[in-house]
């Protein structure tokens, strides 16, 4: 039998129960072929801040290190001021353990709904590939004269050749690896900033000579947000910086059904990765069975696909989908149909009686 260790993060607000659900299907799922989780809970988040005022300790830094995979639910408090636990928790998590891509599917899924009118599952069905540890998420900058008519304040984007390289390199070898159309989509605002995105793009056109079989594509980011709206089908695989990756992928996951859906992995091929949802910890939602788990759940499909475990992702994407066409009314909380117990439950129960 073969046996992984993951760490799991329930984190803050309607984190604690979706993760419940990606973790009863993912149970169900191992027993079927044969897999068992040993599974380690980290009670991380705005409610160990509050009470410790620990963010994350470094032994618990070094004990994630050592597992084969890490599933988060949710991070963000509302008694906690914006900012300490998104930098202190997430993005902490994010750079010490150098998950320097950030992999979000955009994905319809048959029988969910989309804003967009006359855009159907054929046409919605790209990857975006975010870099996770740079750019303007790397805390350089500062003020000047703070709290004073004459404040400045600067937020630098930090690209260094290095951290562009890994995450292009990342995105042509998924780009293959996904062998669909087999076209991979730069975004960034090379006709303004002109210093960070030149770098994207010189190294983008040298790492190009060494996937010939990959068709290249430029676009600007603002060209990307007309065209994710107006002809998604135009996308296999976009790679593109940090802050460009976040607002896009919040578009995307509109695109294929909301949040409620949006699944995510924060990768380091070379060591322990880390799977979310795009979703927040949802304040408004906490307990009352009204949040939709699918996100969490795709997130641990995710998590299985990353550890080579094909045969147990497919069963879960498999119910996922089953679930999808016939059970669920809406994505949104509270408009399901049923409660977040009982999506974990059906596509459970879905995962266990495929043949
Ligand atoms: C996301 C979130 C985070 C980000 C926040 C909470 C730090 O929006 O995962 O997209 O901006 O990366
Ligand atoms: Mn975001």
């Amino acid at each position: 039998m073969k046996k992984y260790d993951v760490g799991v993060i329930p984190g803050d607000g309607t984190g604690p129960e979706v993760t419940a659900e990606a973790l009863k299907v993912l149970k169900a799922a191992a027993q079927v072929e044969g897999l068992d989780f040993n599974l380690v809970h980290y009670d991380l988040g705005g409610e160990r801040y509050l009470k410790k005022g620990e963010l994350v300790p470094n032994s618990v830094l070094s004990e994630l290190r050592q597992m084969n995979a890490i599933l988060l639910g949710a991070i963000g408090h509302p008694d906690v001021k914006p900012g300490i636990l998104e930098t202190g928790v997430l993005l902490k998590l994010r750079f010490e353990l150098d998950l320097y891509i950030n992999l979000r599917p955009v994905v319809l899924f048959p029988g969910v709904y989309t804003p967009l009118r006359d855009k159907g599952p054929a046409d919605i069905d790209f990857t975006v590939v975010r870099e996770n540890t740079e750019g303007l998420y790397a805390g350089s900058g500062g003020f000047l004269k703070k709290g004073s008519p004459d404040e400045v304040a600067v937020q630098e984007s930090v690209n260094t050749r290095k951290g562009v390289e890994r995450c292009i390199r990342f995105a042509f070898k998924y780009c293959r690896k996904l062998n669909r159309r087999k076209k991979l989509t730069l975004c960034c605002k090379t006709n303004v900033l002109t210093f960070a995105f030149d770098l994207w793009d010189r190294v983008f056109r040298e790492c190009a000579a060494d996937y010939p079989d990959v068709q290249t594509d430029y676009a600007h980011v603002d060209a990307i947000c007309m065209w994710m709206v107006k002809n998604p089908e135009y996308f296999d695989v976009i790679v593109t910086d940090n802050m460009f990756g976040d607002i896009i992928t919040d578009l995307g996951a509109m695109i294929q059904g909301g949040m409620g859906i949006a699944a995510g992995g924060n990768i380091n091929p070379e060591g322990t990765s880390m799977f979310e949802p795009i979703g927040g910890s949802a304040p408004k939602y906490p307990g009352l069975n009204k949040i939709n788990p699918l996100a969490a759940i795709c997130s641990g499909q995710m998590m299985l696909v990353h550890l080579g475990e094909d045969k147990a992702a497919v069963r879960i994407l498999n119910a996922v989908k089953k679930a999808l066409q016939h059970d669920l009314k809406s994505l949104d909380a509270g408009k399901m149909g049923m409660g977040t117990k009982e999506v974990g439950d059906l596509v459970a129960k879905y995962v266990r009686e495929q043949v």
